[in-house]
C-alpha cells in the first residue's frame, strides 16, 4: 500500500534506493542471478526510522520459546513465512539483545550480522519478487526492554514473577526478530514453555497446554493479521477463568492475585463492554476475548494486545472500555505510520467518552466542555494531535484528549445518525488492514456529504487551542 499522504521526503529516499539495482541491470555487471537489492533497514517511519523493513512482508510468525522465571533466560527459536516484494539480495528482522546462535533461509544456514537493532541476513541466493520464503532464527539471552523516547520502557519487562509483555511502540524486537512496524501485519504460533505453577498468556486461541518434567506448555493461535507490537507472551502466576459469550466469543481472563478482588468486578462486565462496542462500531473483529491482569507496578499504562489486552493492575471501567475500543481501531485497523496515532487513542478514548454518556455518566459534550475551559498555556494544547512531531509525543495528553475532541467535533459537524455511520464504516472498510487519517476525513466527508477539512485541519494540524469550538 501507498498512501498518498505520504510526504514526499520519502518518496525521494525510495527512489534513491532502487538506483543501485537500476544501474547494475544497465551495467550488467551482474548475472540475472545475483541481481537484486537490500531491503531497506526500516519501514520508512520518520518517528521509528529502524522499525520494520523493507523488501518482504512476513506472512506468520511461528515462535517457540521458554522462559525460566528464575533466571530470566529466553530460549527462542522463530520460523517467519515471508514473501518476497523484491529481488532480495539481503534482508532486516528487527532484533535487540539476546545473543544470535543460527539463521536459515528455506533450510539453508544463511549469514548473519547484528547491527544495532537490525538482524541483517544474507541468504545464499538471491530471493526473488513473489518468493515464498522460510526463516529460522535460533536465539537466547535475558531480554531486556527498551526505553521509549517518552522514558517508559516497552518489550519484555521482568516481574516478580514472569514478565509483562508489551511491544507498543518498538519492543517486540527485545522478545523475537520480526518486521517489527505495523504496516506488517501477519498471523502467529506462539508456544511458550515455562516453570510449571506459572501460565503464559498469549494473543488469540489456546490451542494446547501440556506439562512435563516440571515444565508447562501453552500454546496459542492468532490466526487473523496481527501488527508485531500487540503480540504478547505474558509470564505469572495468574487465576485463569475461561468461557464462551452469547456472541460465541472464547474469552480467556489472567489474573494475578494480588489484582484479583479489584479486577473482578471490572472483567465481569467485560461480554457487555463488547456487546455495546459491537452495538456501535460493528462486530466484535475477532473470536478471542480477554485480558491478563498483571502485578507489574513500574509499568504506568495498559496495552490493546490483540485479543486479550494487557493491563499492569486491576483496571477501571473506562480502561477496560478504551482497551476493548482499541481492538476496533489500532488493532483491526492499523496504522501505517506512528504520526497517525490519533487513530488508535483518539478513537478509544472518545470510547471512553461515549460508555460514561450512555451508562449514567457525564454526557461526551460535558467531558470535551471540560477539557475545552483549560487555558490556552495548558499542556491539552502543546502540539497538535495529527502529527504529534515525534516518537516523544505518540502517548501524550494531545493524542488522547484533542484525538478525542477532534471526534466529538466531528460528530457535531454531521450529526449523531452519520457520525455512528462514519464510525461503523470505517471499522468495516478498513478491517484486518490498514487505515490513515486522510482515509478517514475522505470517508467522513463522503458519509455526511459535508466538507470537514476545516475542521481537521483546525482540530488536528493547527498549533494552539482552537477557537471556534
Ligand atoms: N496504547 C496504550 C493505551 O492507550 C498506551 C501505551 C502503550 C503506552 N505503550 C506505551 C503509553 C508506552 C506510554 C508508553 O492504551
Ligand atoms: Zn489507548
Amino acid at each position: 500500500m501507498t498512501p498518498a499522504h505520504r510526504p514526499p521526503a520519502r518518496r525521494r529516499t525510495a527512489l534513491l534506493a532502487t538506483v543501485p539495482v537500476a544501474l547494475a541491470a544497465l551495467v550488467g555487471a551482474t548475472g540475472p542471478t545475483a541481481a537484486g537489492a537490500p531491503g531497506a533497514p526500516g519501514a520508512g517511519d520518520p518517528y521509528f526510522p529502524l522499525s520494520g523493513n523493507g523488501g518482504y512482508h512476513v506472512r506468520h510468525y511461528d515462535l517457540t520459546l521458554r522462559y525460566d522465571t528464575s533466571s530470566r533466560h529466553l530460549d527462542g527459536r522463530a520460523v517467519l513465512a515471508a514473501r518476497a516484494g523484491q529481488d532480495l539480495s539481503r534482508f532486516d528482522l528487527d532484533l535487540t539483545g539476546l545473543k544470535v546462535t543460527g539463521v536459515t533461509v528455506d533450510g539453508t544456514s544463511a549469514a548473519f550480522r547484528r547491527a544495532g537493532q537490525e538482524l541483517v541476513v544474507t541468504p545464499g541466493h538471491t530471493l526473488r519478487t513473489g518468493r515464498v520464503f522460510r526463516v529460522t532464527v535460533a536465539y537466547d539471552g535475558t531480554p531486556q526492554p527498551v526505553t521509549d523516547p517518552d522514558g517508559s520502557a516497552d518489550g519484555w519487562i521482568p516481574t516478580d514473577d514472569g514478565a509483562f509483555v508489551a511491544g507498543e511502540p518498538q519492543g517486540a524486537m527485545t522478545w523475537f526478530p520480526a518486521n517489527a512496524h505495523p504496516r506488517d501485519k501477519s498471523s502467529y504460533d506462539i508456544t511458550i514453555t515455562v516453570p510449571q505453577g506459572r501460565t503464559a498468556v498469549s494473543n488469540g486461541e489456546l490451542l494446547g497446554r501440556r506439562t512435563e518434567h516440571g515444565r508447562t506448555t501453552f500454546h496459542w493461535r492468532e490466526s487473523r493479521p496481527m501488527a508485531a507490537y500487540l503480540a504478547t507472551a505474558t509470564v505469572g502466576t495468574f487465576r485463569v477463568e475461561q468461557y464462551t459469550t452469547p456472541d460465541g466469543i472464547h474469552v480467556y481472563n489472567a489474573v494475578d492475585p494480588r489484582e484479583a478482588s479489584a479486577a473482578a468486578p471490572v472483567l465481569k462486565k467485560l461480554p457487555s463492554v463488547l456487546a455495546w462496542e459491537s452495538g456501535l462500531f460493528g462486530p466484535y473483529p475477532f473470536r478471542s476475548a480477554g485480558s491478563v491482569v498483571d502485578h507489574a507496578p513500574g509499568v504506568g499504562y495498559a496495552l490493546e494486545t490483540q485479543t486479550r489486552p494487557l493491563y499492569d493492575s486491576a483496571p477501571d471501567i473506562s480502561t477496560l472500555v478504551h482497551e476493548s475500543a482499541h481492538q476496533w481501531f489500532g488493532d483491526s485497523v492499523s496504522l501505517t505510520a506512528w504520526k497517525d496515532i490519533w487513530l488508535n487513542e483518539g478513537f478509544a478514548t472518545y470510547a471512553e467518552w461515549l460508555y460514561a454518556e450512555q451508562h449514567g455518566g457525564d454526557s461526551a459534550q460535558k467531558t470535551f466542555d471540560a477539557l475545552y475551559a483549560r487555558s490556552a498555556g495548558d499542556h491539552l494544547w502543546a502540539f497538535p494531535p495529527g502529527d504529534p512531531g515525534s516518537g516523544r509525543n505518540i502517548f501524550d495528553t494531545p493524542v488522547y484528549a484533542r484525538g478525542a475532541m477532534t471526534l466529538h467535533e466531528v460528530r457535531k459537524a454531521v450529526g449523531d445518525a452519520d457520525f455512528f455511520r462514519i464510525l461503523r464504516a470505517w471499522a468495516a472498510a478498513h478491517r484486518e488492514a490498514h487505515g490513515t487519517t486522510a482515509q478517514f476525513e475522505r470517508l467522513a466527508e463522503r458519509i455526511s456529504g459535508k466538507r470537514l477539512d476545516g475542521l481537521f485541519r483546525t482540530w488536528l494540524f493547527t498549533e494552539g487551542k482552537p477557537k471556534n469550538a
